[in-house]
This record gives structure tokens, C-alpha cells and sequence, in this order.
């Protein structure tokens, strides 16, 4: 088998364990994908895929031959020696981690010294150790266990899987750590190889500096509404610093999505359980809850009260190119708004049908211009591409107001004055 690529198993197949196992198929692994959601695994047999991700059904299109579908474990556990888990990890109501998934799915392993579970899941530090524990007490111990966490952004997840900026392989120095530095070898990317627990926590900190850079410029941003700088030349300036970088320094209304609010609350609540207040974190956390609702005063600013007034919020996933509603700054927003008396109508292009679950008392719209009809105020939300080529004197003769709160900064705010509004950006 010399040259061969090694077949894997992936279990989980959402965000993470579908481009991880697709983008493994592209590089010649027979790939054994695993998931509890037998419509998921229906669709996927078919062809099609569950989520919004770009260029993810064609990938899935040209490595269909190398992909293989179940709800059970068996034929991943008969055909591939590296068990690729990517199963969600949300937060509980203590802020802590929910690892009931990652547990079924150690439960789920025999024992056997063939095998190795390879965490891409994002888990607390200690996990590694905890789970290495419960495969002792469980007459497991021979089961392998390596932590390689991963690091893709959605809406360019299949780039980021293709071109990492590193790949993290934390393992004891059996067979496994070497077998997972060898399948990410194609890749060519840095090779961090160090323990588990380290390897726990780069992907902890690592989420947890990027949500305050966020907060930070954010906070920048507030200070700079008070004094008459404007925020989008400061980033510049400072971003140009190499020390600092131009990345995650773009002011916005907060950060949402599936991992930085639950892997920044995780690593505070680690923190916090082992004795540690995390100062800093929980800052980052508040600054965030503040930012979401800081629209809601723009708002306010200018209409008055918002009883009885027709907001439409323009883009409601996390970010843009994805469906993802998880924790999206659009589900606060809207309650707020809800809460306040006014009428909430909303577009999104791509994450409607989430929304239609997460959002009662939302008037969903099928295009932008349809949520703008009438509207007393708009708000940017995502930065959707198609929400920069909007013709404002076109909006301007669909709405009833003119105000227009760019939560992102994503508009030409001299285009949005010329037709008649009044701009509300972050920080400017
Ligand atoms: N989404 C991201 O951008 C991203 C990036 C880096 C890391 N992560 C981490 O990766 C992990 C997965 O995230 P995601 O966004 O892909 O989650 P997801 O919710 O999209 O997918 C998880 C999948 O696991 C399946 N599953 C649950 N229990 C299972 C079990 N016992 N056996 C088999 N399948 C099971 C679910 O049905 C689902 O399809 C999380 O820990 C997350 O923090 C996510």
C-alpha cells in the first residue's frame, strides 16, 4: 500500500467534520463519514449538501467515489485506523462546554490498539486527559488519543482546510500522533507537534485573542463615536503595525457564531473552575452583550420610541457566505427590537429557513428591497456582498424613513447621504 493514502473516519458531519472529510477525500483518502442525523446522512448519500458553505457541493461532487456515508460506526471502525471527531461542543448553561457528544462518541469505541479517536472538536483542556482516564476505567486503555484541533473559519472553511495556517498535533508519542502528522502532511502547513493539553489550549487562546481583538477595537470604536476620530482610519493605522496585524480589527455590532461566544465563555469557566478569575475574558464577554445593543440606541437616537416602527435588518447569519444562526448578534438584536414595541422584518440570502425557527414575531422577506419597503429604519447586520451594490435611491423610494444604521461599515456612506439618509456607521 506504499503511497497509498491511509482511509480515515470522520464522526460528525456538520461545519467541520464535512469539510474536514470532503477536503480529506480531494487529497486521495477513502474517507468513512459517521453522523447521528440520519437525514443529514440521507442527504449527504444523495449528493446534497446540509449546510451553506462555498464551493463545498462541488468539492463533494468531484470526490464523491472516495465518500462514504453511515449513521454507524462499524464500517468507519472496519475500514480506517483514525477516528476524526467532529462533533458540536456547545456551551451548557453554566458556560462550561457540553461534551455529552464527544462522550457517546468514546463510548461508542471498542477496545482495541487499532484505533485512535483524533479530537478536531474544540474541548476544554483536560478533556484529552479526562477521556484517556475513562478508557482505562472502561477496559480501553490500548485506544489511542491524539488532539488536533481545528481552526477553519465557515464561509471559506474548504480554502482554510486547503491551506492552513498550521496544523497542532498533540499526543502522547504512540503511533497515532505520528499517523495524524502524516495526513495532514500534504497540506505543507507549520507543524506545531507538542502535548494535549497544550494543544487543548492553542485552540482556546487562540479563539479566546481573536474575540478580544474584537471587543477591542469595538471599544475603540465607541470612544471614537465620543471624540470625533473615525474608526476605519485608526484600524488602518494601527493594523498596519506588523505587531499588531490588520485582521479581527474591523468595529462592528459583536461577534456571534458557533465558537467564539461558547469557546470564550469555556475557557473563562476553565479558568474559573481551576481557581483563576479571568479578568480579561469576562471584559471581552460584556463588551460583546453591550456592542449588540448599542444599534438599538442609534436607533433610538433617531426615530424617538420604537413602538410601532417597521425595522428591517438586513442579513441575520453570524457572518457572511453562511447559514449559520448559532449565537448570530442578529437573534439579540431582533428580540431587543421585538422587546421595544417595534415591527422587525428581515433578509438574509442564504440563512432564512434557520431564522424562520430562531425568530418568532420576524416578518421574513424574500429580497432586501422587499424588507426596506416601508421601513421607518434599516440595519446592516451581516455584510452580505449584495448589501454593498444596493441602490440607496432606489431604497430611498421603497422606505417610509431614512435612517440607515451600517452595523458592519460595509456601505459607501457618501452613496447612502447622497440619496437622502441619514448614516449611522460603528465608530465614524
Ligand atoms: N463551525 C466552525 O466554524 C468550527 C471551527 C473550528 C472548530 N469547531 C469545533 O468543531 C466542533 C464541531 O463544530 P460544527 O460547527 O461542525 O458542529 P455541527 O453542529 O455543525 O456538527 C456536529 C455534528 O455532529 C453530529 N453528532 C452529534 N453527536 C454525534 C455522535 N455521537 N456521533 C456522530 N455524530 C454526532 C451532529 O449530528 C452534527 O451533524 C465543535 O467542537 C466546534 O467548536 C467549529
Amino acid at each position: 500500500m506504499s503511497g497509498a493514502r491511509a482511509p480515515i473516519a470522520v464522526i460528525g458531519t456538520g461545519y467541520v467534520g464535512l469539510v474536514t472529510a470532503i477536503g480529506f477525500a480531494e487529497l486521495g483518502n477513502e474517507v468513512w463519514c459517521v453522523d447521528i442525523d440520519a437525514e443529514k446522512i440521507e442527504r449527504l448519500k444523495g449528493g446534497e449538501i446540509p449546510i451553506y458553505e462555498p464551493g463545498l457541493a462541488e468539492a463533494l461532487a468531484a470526490s464523491s467515489e472516495r465518500l462514504h456515508f453511515s449513521t454507524e460506526v462499524g464500517p468507519a471502525l472496519e475500514h480506517a485506523r483514525l477516528m476524526l471527531v467532529a462533533v458540536g461542543t456547545p456551551a451548557t448553561y453554566s458556560g462550561d462546554a457540553d461534551l455529552s457528544a464527544v462522550d457517546a462518541v468514546v463510548e461508542a469505541m471498542p477496545a482495541s490498539d487499532q484505533h485512535a479517536l483524533v479530537m478536531k472538536s474544540t474541548v476544554p483542556v483536560g478533556t484529552g486527559q479526562a477521556i484517556r482516564r475513562t478508557l482505562v476505567r472502561a477496559g480501553k486503555s490500548e485506544l489511542s488519543y491524539v488532539s488536533c484541533p481545528e481552526f477553519l473559519k465557515e464561509g471559506a472553511a474548504l480554502e482554510d482546510f486547503r491551506h492552513p495556517d498550521r496544523v497542532v498535533v498533540g499526543d502522547t508519542g504512540d503511533w497515532a500522533g505520528d499517523a495524524v502528522v502524516e495526513l495532514y502532511e500534504p497540506l505543507g502547513a507549520p507543524l506545531v507537534r507538542t502535548d494535549i493539553a497544550s494543544a487543548e489550549m492553542i485552540k482556546m487562546a487562540a479563539n479566546a485573542f481573536l474575540a478580544t481583538k474584537i471587543s477591542f477595537i469595538n471599544e475603540i470604536a465607541n470612544v471614537c463615536e465620543e471624540t470625533g476620530a473615525d474608526v476605519l482610519e485608526v484600524a488602518l493605522g494601527m493594523g498596519l503595525d506588523r505587531r499588531i496585524g490588520n485582521a479581527f480589527l474591523q468595529p462592528g455590532i459583536g461577534y456571534g457564531g458557533s465558537c467564539f461566544p461558547k469557546d470564550v465563555s469555556a475557557l473563562k469557566q476553565l479558568a474559573g473552575n481551576s481557581g483563576y478569575h479571568f479578568q480579561l475574558l469576562t471584559s471581552v464577554i460584556e463588551v460583546n452583550e453591550l456592542q449588540k445593543r448599542r444599534v438599538v440606541s442609534k436607533l433610538q437616537k433617531h426615530l424617538g420610541t420604537l413602538i410601532g416602527r417597521r425595522i428591517a435588518l438586513l442579513g441575520l447569519a453570524f457572518k457572511p457566505e453562511t447559514d449559520d444562526m448559532r449565537e448570530a448578534s442578529s437573534l439579540v438584536l431582533a428580540a431587543r427590537l421585538h422587546a421595544d414595541g417595534a415591527h422587525v422584518v428581515a433578509y438574509d440570502p442564504v440563512a432564512a429557513d434557520e431564522a424562520a425557527k430562531l425568530m418568532p414575531g420576524v416578518e421574513l422577506a424574500a429580497s432586501a428591497l422587499e424588507a426596506l419597503t416601508d421601513a421607518d429604519a434599516a440595519v446592516i447586520v451581516t455584510e452580505w456582498q449584495e448589501f454593498r451594490g444596493l441602490d440607496w435611491n432606489r431604497v430611498a423610494a421603497a422606505m417610509r424613513g431614512r435612517l440607515l444604521v451600517d452595523g458592519r461599515n460595509c456601505v459607501d456612506r457618501d452613496a447612502v447621504a447622497r440619496a437622502g439618509f441619514t448614516y449611522e456607521g460603528i465608530g465614524r
